[in-house]
């Protein structure tokens, strides 16, 4: 017999795509964590934001949690369905709205992929310029509810800058349209900041208005191995000084393996434990030849044992994959991951605290690490052993993560730094955010939902 709440969204939208088989129910209940088993009420497409307007009016009446879900990248159980809550998926809701040559803005609908949006912005011979490996399935409303960051953002931060506008469906249903492409807004709260990494618990985005700006110059890419941690740091002073970034990424032999192993080709001969591919501008020859100069101090310095510059487009994209190959192919393991960051002048620091914590946590347990260095940011991607069971393993590692949380909160860092709280990182809020502040985030939250409907259970346990 169909569910009589799932009747009545019918009868009140008889167009709406509604999706009830076990496999839509999989499809759409989870995201990259792959820890819950997906369990939502139903699969909701609507294609305009009436009918996501009405979605959520019927939610508030008959009590339905829903959850937003764009391209189900996440890797904090953002996007998770597991207790009978109706997914709202943008994916229909997926086009360019309008150009805008003067403001420089591209309008997209919510479910438009990263990837897409960079085709649509070089159509018109300009840049959005948030980018990361999972750009050809992640949608940008999902990018907005995580705040993403990526792999330039220490040239152009994060998407938090690249929003001109949002419209937002809030907890109410109402529609709310913020801030409307304006340079100069000095109006009073600006929400449509609060909505960007607000994870989906404050207001279901239904339109976006991204800044555009102009193409990056000609760039080089180097991919560099590194004899040892301390080198890293001396690395990054010495480019940023001297160059002008786009990116600057490391990761470690561990994680080069695990590439390696997923079919990509290695630059460098021999064995290095860490490496950075980092891209910069090089437009003039003597751009070039300080980036060659840069990297020949750092020889003679012992910080780089060994480097490679891309020669071509293919070659550039060769050294890249190495790096934005690791999250693919450490996938089917299934990695416990933490995303942390510490302010760039306290990595040293931190990292050096990390490194002894995790030894000691983990023995005999395959830690792999890689990051945004630059922005401060580090990944690190725990495995399970074959011989240890999964519950066991995750208890394992959320002691660690514990651990690991005081240390962060001793250097000021974050327990999220781009990838959001979720479901998985709920438990570690307070190490980051004040009790004080986590009230407050209550506070709003009610003031935009006040039935609780939106995404209930992410960022903070419900009410
Ligand atoms: C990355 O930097 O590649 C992403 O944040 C994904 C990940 O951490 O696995
Ligand atoms: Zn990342």
């Amino acid at each position: 017999m169909p569910d009589p709440r799932l009747a009545e969204l019918c009868r009140r939208l008889p167009e709406l795509r509604l999706l009830t088989e076990p496999g839509d129910l999989e499809h759409y209940g989870r995201d990259w964590t792959r820890r819950w088993t997906p369990a939502p009420l139903a699969i909701a497409l609507p294609a305009s934001v009436d009918e996501v307007q009405a979605i959520v009016r019927w939610a508030n009446e008959q009590q339905v949690a829903v959850v937003p879900s764009g391209g189900r990248t996440g890797l904090s159980g953002g996007a998770v369905a597991a207790n009978g809550e109706l997914v709202l998926s943008m994916e229909r809701m997926n086009r360019v709205l309008a150009f805008n040559a003067v403001d420089r803005t591209l309008t997209v609908q919510p479910g438009m992929i990263l990837q897409q949006v960079h085709e649509a912005a070089r159509e018109h011979g300009l840049l959005y310029p948030v980018d990361f490996a999972a750009r050809g399935s992640c949608s940008i409303g999902g990018n907005i509810a995580t705040n993403a960051g990526g792999i330039r953002v220490i040239r152009y931060g994060n998407t938090r800058e690249w929003i001109a506008g949002l419209k937002v469906i809030a907890g109410d249903g109402e529609l709310l349209d913020l801030n409307r492409g304006l340079i100069k807004n000095s109006s009073g709260y600006d929400f449509r900041q609060l909505m960007i990494g607000s994870e989906g618990t404050l207001g279901i985005v239904v339109e976006a208005t991204l800044k555009l700006t102009d193409p990056p110059p000609p760039s080089q890419v180097m991919l560099l191995a590194l004899p040892d941690m301390d080198a890293l740091m001396e690395v990054f002073a010495l480019f940023r000084e001297r160059l002008a970034l786009q990116a600057f990424e490391f990761f470690t032999d561990r994680a080069l393996q695990h590439v390696l192993a997923h079919g990509a080709q290695h630059a460098i001969e021999g064995d290095h434990p860490y490496y950075v591919v980092t891209e910069f501008d090089a437009a003039s020859e003597q751009q070039q030849e300080t980036a060659l100069a840069a990297f020949g101090h750092a020889l003679e310095q012992g910080w780089v044992s060994d480097g490679v510059i891309a020669q071509s487009e293919a070659q550039a994209a060769a050294l890249w994959r190495l790096r934005e190959g690791i999250t693919e192919s450490l996938a089917p393991r299934r990695p416990y991951k933490n995303d942390v960051s510490v302010r760039i002048s306290a990595v040293p620091a931190f990292l050096c605290e990390m490194q002894a914590l995790l030894a000691h946590e983990y023995p005999g347990i395959e830690v792999v690490w890689f990051g945004h260095i630059g922005d401060g940011n580090l990944h690190i991607n725990v495995l399970r052993p074959d011989d240890l069971a999964e519950d066991a393993f995750i208890a394992q590692c959320e002691q660690v993560t514990k651990l690991l949380a005081v240390t962060l909160h001793c250097h000021g860092g974050s327990i999220s730094a781009e990838h959001g709280i979720g479901l998985v990182k709920r438990a570690y809020l307070a190490s980051t955010r004040s009790a004080a502040e986590i009230a407050l985030m209550r506070g709003v939250r009610k003031v935009f939902d006040p039935h609780g409907i939106l995404n209930p259970g992410k960022l903070f346990a419900a009410d």
